[in-house]
């Protein structure tokens, strides 16, 4: 199974990017994981959304089609989903509801340094992901809260109840990709 990761914020030591890792490293063996890069990603406009499309659109979406299902791990930014995720969403959701989003099994995880650990932007991704015809996860939110405090300088996640529930997380979401 190919699991994809993409990671909702592009600084270098991102909370969410470990949070990602960690899960990463919580897949079985069957499982592969992948980081997707939309780093170089332009900004969006449907004039080039052709035969022209930038060649970092097609990878990202190369990555999503080859990928069995997509793990998203998100900050919050000013209560939503960060715009340059959102970009690079908007640029793999086209063709409309034929996109490579769409019917693709997609987990969301969200890690913040606020007590309330992103479940904003997480609310507005699923929303996003309606849009695509993309089927969500459906499991308690993962919200990482205090994120600042959540790690060690190995980049591992502290707390067993953290660690434990992220184990459930990815092992129900397998599980879900399977029965999909
Ligand atoms: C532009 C901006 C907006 C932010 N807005 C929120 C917010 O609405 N809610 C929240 O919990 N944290 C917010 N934060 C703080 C983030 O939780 C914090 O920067 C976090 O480390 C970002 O995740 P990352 O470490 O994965 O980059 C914001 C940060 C930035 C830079």
């Amino acid at each position: 199974m190919r699991i994809l990761g993409v990671c909702g914020s592009l600084r270098k030591d991102a909370f969410n990017l470990q949070l990602l890792r960690n899960a990463a490293g919580l897949l079985d063996d069957n499982a592969a994981f992948e980081l997707a890069d939309w780093s170089n990603i332009p900004l969006y406009n449907q004039d080039d959304d052709n035969d022209n499309l930038p060649v970092s659109v097609q990878a990202f979406k190369r990555a999503i089609e080859a990928a069995d299902g997509v793990l998203i791990a998100t900050p919050e930014y000013n209560y939503s989903v960060p715009g340059g995720l959102k970009n690079a969403i908007d640029w793999a959701s086209r063709p409309a509801y034929q996109s490579v989003f769409a019917g693709k099994p997609v987990a969301i995880l969200s890690a913040s340094m606020s007590p309330t650990g992103g479940c904003r932007a997480q609310a507005h991704l699923r929303n996003i992901m309606a849009g695509m015809l993309t089927p969500v996860f459906p499991a308690p939110d993962f919200c990482l809260a205090s994120a600042q405090q959540a790690f060690d300088e190995h980049g591992q996640l502290k707390h067993d109840q953290s660690r434990r529930k992220l184990q459930r997380f990815v092992n129900d979401f397998c599980d879900w990709i399977k029965a999909h």
